[in-house]
């Protein structure tokens, strides 16, 4: 078996040439018109820190944003937003309509949305319909559990399911979105669809926001100096990526990135050099049951990831355990990045590398909150 973890040291003196400030500040005041923003927590785990060697370990915990049990809702409801407003040719860059307005404008026209999931992006997406009063048709694979189809049901989406991977469904909602009222909404680009994508990454940014301020707080002052990070399709690692690598920021962070063994589609493409299709077998972690690199994140994620660590789902599984004990509420995919910085800090090379030490000052972004799943033996 290849090694579970790889250096990527082209990654060090690297800096991202876009400005992510500008972008940060004006989603986060979109975000703050929609119903039940709140921010997130983010939770400090002392012994964790003490048993590891580490400053401190920093949870920003997602378990319930805008009542959703993740994080996507801040992607999707941004993408949904700048895509509709595009659409109908109504300016809304710099937030300037409500979303109530817009979805009135969007029902007018016979607006309709299809998307794509492994789980929490078509929930959220739902959820933005039911906000905006238009319907939302969501294609999923078969290996999502029933509860789950339900859960995007309840949002008032027609879920459609197919025997096939995530992966799969690509081709068939992008012939759907072929219908002139169709938009398609998906966190994932290729060739010829990449703006909706660069929109989730954007909404992101407010997650984010938050975490810096709540780490200055938390540590007296001082910043991240390492972020751990889940990836699917690899938007969200690219927003954290963006984020603490970006020009002119004072303080940056070495980005690790976490994968499940059966689907571990960036640590495969960093070996390969480029960016390579896995063939993915069922996971847990659901949400990172991807096959393929968005095609936007990739040139990011190849210069920017410091460290690509692969994880078992019963490493992903013990972690969620760990971090119940610690009153915080987290799904295999949040509790992947606890399960990632563990079996770093197990890893002498690879723990001097990073320079993780008594001064390290360590941000887990914990994606989602507690959910049911097959526990793994
Ligand atoms: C809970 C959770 N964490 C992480 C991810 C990975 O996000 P991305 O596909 O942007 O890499 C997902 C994707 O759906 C998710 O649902």
């Amino acid at each position: 078996m290849s090694s579970p973890i790889h250096i990527n040291s082209d990654a060090r003196g690297w800096t991202h040439e876009g400005s992510r400030a500008k972008n940060e500040g004006k989603v986060l005041a979109f975000h703050e018109t929609l119903p039940d923003y709140n921010k997130t927590p983010l939770h400090s785990l002392p012994d964790v820190a003490r048993e590891l060697g580490l400053g401190h370990v920093l949870v920003k915990d997602e378990s319930n944003r805008f009542g959703l049990p993740a994080f996507k809702i801040l992607g999707a409801s941004w993408a949904m937003y700048r895509a509709v407003g595009w659409h109908l040719g109504i300016p809304v860059a710099e937030g300037q309509i409500s979303i109530a307005e817009l979805g009135a404008k969007a029902r007018k026209a016979a607006v309709e949305i299809v998307t794509a999931t492994e789980g929490n992006c078509g929930r959220a997406i739902a959820r933005m319909g039911k906000y905006m009063g238009i319907p939302v048709r969501v294609w999923v694979p078969s290996f999502m559990p029933e509860a789950t189809r339900e859960l995007i049901r309840g949002e008032g989406a027609e879920v459609t399911v197919i025997d096939g991977s995530y992966d799969d469904l690509i081709p068939i909602i992008s012939e759907e979105a072929e219908d002139k009222d169709t938009i398609l909404i998906l966190d994932v680009s290729f060739e010829g669809f990449t703006d909706v994508p660069k929109y989730f990454v954007q909404g992101y940014g407010t997650m984010l926001a938050e975490a810096d301020k709540q780490i200055l707080q938390a540590t007296g002052e001082k910043a991240a100096t390492h972020a751990v990070v889940p990836c699917g399709a690899g938007s969200v690692a690219e927003a954290v990526t963006a984020h603490y690598k970006a020009p002119g920021r004072e303080s940056r962070a070495a980005i690790l990135s976490v994968e499940p063994t059966g689907a571990a589609c960036l640590q495969a493409s960093l070996k390969a050099g480029q960016s390579v299709t896995v063939q993915t077998q069922d996971t847990i972690m659901n949400g990172l049951n991807c096959g393929t690199l968005s095609t936007t994140a990739w040139p990011v994620l190849k210069a920017g990831i410091d460290v690509s660590v692969v994880i078992s789902d019963l490493e992903s599984h013990a972690a969620v355990k760990d971090l119940t004990a610690n009153r915080i509420s987290a799904g295999p995919c949040g509790g992947a990045t606890l399960a990632a910085l563990k079996k770093v800090c197990s890893d002498a090379d690879t723990k001097g590398y990073l320079g993780l030490d008594g001064s390290s000052i360590v941000v887990l972004y914990c994606t989602e909150g507690s959910r049911e799943y097959p526990v793994p033996t």
